[in-house]
């Protein structure tokens, strides 16, 4: 039977960063509007892939951008910076992108950071694009965040706006009750509890009550409580997170299943990080590399199926910049009880790794969206070390739950 040609989507899609100058937000923009003006090629996007084939993707250049960020800057100047740590974003490129990118700029406007902890609040310098904004209740700062992206939305004319969270990592919230129910959440934001909040909360709680989808690839855990997750299915909007999973904890996910399938028991899996930049520097203090480290020693035990020694450690190289470097070592038994070794380097650079899996997700969230799918999207656990709600951390199940669900889109399309 002949099938329609799928019909990509025509109108512009909002991409809202939390952290909008960030690295990895710098180096999604710059590459996503590389990719828009035939500068660069797609390499590393899963949906330009054959198995997307046959999907009415989001046109990469029909995507804007816009977002908070809690210090000045602009694109074009962190996009220099980024260069003269790492030479991951050419300058030639930055050149030609320029006036492309001071325009993006323009979108971006001053965050909120209630309860965020001394490594982020040390970050901040209280303006962005000139603009000062006065100190606020936690319920006028929720407001004013709604106000900024549907001021976005109406400028821009988009037909949606995906939210995505690229803050720095916050320290562990210790969850209690307000976390756990819409209601109780929402009398600790009337009553102004700044302790039971951080930003991470206000962003997710503002995406969830503008019903805008909402990419959480931070490992904070204030994002996707249980009570934001309730303003999500209420709303009918769907959710993704937590924490990208784009290095040293993708490769133990794609190795961990091969002991399993030939019987090796893994004995002991020790695995050290160091990197440097903004975001190593805020991992260094020891509240907000905790979120990390819950983030990625989870899986072990979970594909295994059995308690094992395991250990991650992170510490702050400031000369690497971006340049994040792994080395793990697994200590394993084979037959006979004979026990082997295997060891791995992993030298990435990090926003070049997740810039890819952003704008992955927001055309996933787009499509979701578009399908009239709410809450957590399972198929997208292989982008996660965290996936909300799935207990599947083994990366070739996940790739074929991711798999699976395009078969379904493609035949709901004919
Ligand atoms: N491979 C990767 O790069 C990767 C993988 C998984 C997760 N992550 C996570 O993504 C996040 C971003 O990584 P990055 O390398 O771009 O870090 P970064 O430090 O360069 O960027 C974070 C940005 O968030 C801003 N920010 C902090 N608090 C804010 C707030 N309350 N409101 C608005 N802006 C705020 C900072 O000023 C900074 O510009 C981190 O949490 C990181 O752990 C990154």
């Amino acid at each position: 039977m002949a099938t329609k040609p799928p019909q990509p989507r025509s109108r512009r899609l909002g991409v809202w960063l939390f952290g909008a100058y960030g690295g990895l937000a710098t180096t999604l923009v710059v590459g996503t509007r590389a990719i828009a003006k035939g500068l660069a090629q797609s390499q590393g996007l899963t949906t330009e892939t054959d198995i997307a084939s046959g999907i009415a993707w989001r046109p990469i250049d029909k995507m804007v951008f816009g977002g908070h960020e809690i210090r000045e800057g602009d694109y074009a100047s962190s996009a220099i910076e980024i260069n003269s740590h790492t030479g991951s974003l050419p300058t030639e490129l930055i050149r030609k992108l320029k006036r492309d990118l001071l325009s993006q700029s323009r979108n971006v406007v001053t965050g909120v950071m209630p309860n965020a902890g001394p490594a982020i609040t040390k970050l901040a310098d209280g303006k962005v694009n000139g603009k000062r904004r006065a100190a606020a209740k936690l319920r006028s700062q929720i407001n004013q965040i709604k106000k900024d992206i549907l001021a976005f939305k109406k400028k821009h004319k988009l037909e949606r706006v995906i939210c995505v969270n690229l803050t720095s990592t916050e320290p562990n919230l210790r969850m209690g009750a307000a976390h756990k129910t819409l209601e109780a959440f929402e009398k600790a934001i009337d009553k102004n509890d700044v302790k039971k909040v951080r930003p991470s909360a206000i962003y997710a709680y503002a995406a969830a009550s503008l019903g805008m989808p909402f990419v959480h690839f931070t490992p904070s855990n204030s994002a996707l409580t249980p009570a934001i997750e309730e303003l999500f299915e209420n709303n009918n909007t769907p959710f993704m997170g937590c924490d990208g999973k784009t290095g040293e904890t993708l490769v133990k996910s794609a190795l961990a299943p091969m002991f399993k399938y030939r019987d090796l028991r893994v004995l002991s899996w020790q695995g050290y990080n160091i990197l440097g930049d903004r975001d190593g520097r805020v991992l260094s203090d020891s509240t907000n590399k905790q979120s990390k480290l819950d983030s990625k020693d989870a899986l072990l035990p979970s594909i295994l199926g059995y308690p094992l020694h395991t250990h991650v450690g992170i510490d702050y190289v400031p000369s690497l910049h971006d340049l994040k470097t792994a080395w793990d070592y697994v200590h394993f038994e084979g037959f006979l009880g004979f026990k082997m070794s295997l060891q791995f380097t992993w030298q990435g650079c990090d926003a070049i790794l997740a810039a890819p899996l952003v704008l992955d997700l927001v055309r996933f969230a787009d499509l979701a969206a578009s399908r009239g799918e709410s809450g957590a999207l399972p198929h997208l656990a292989c982008f996660f070390k965290r996936p909300f709600g799935v207990g599947e951390h083994d990366l070739h199940h996940q790739w074929h739950m991711l798999c699976a669900y395009l078969d379904r889109v493609r035949s709901d399309e004919r």
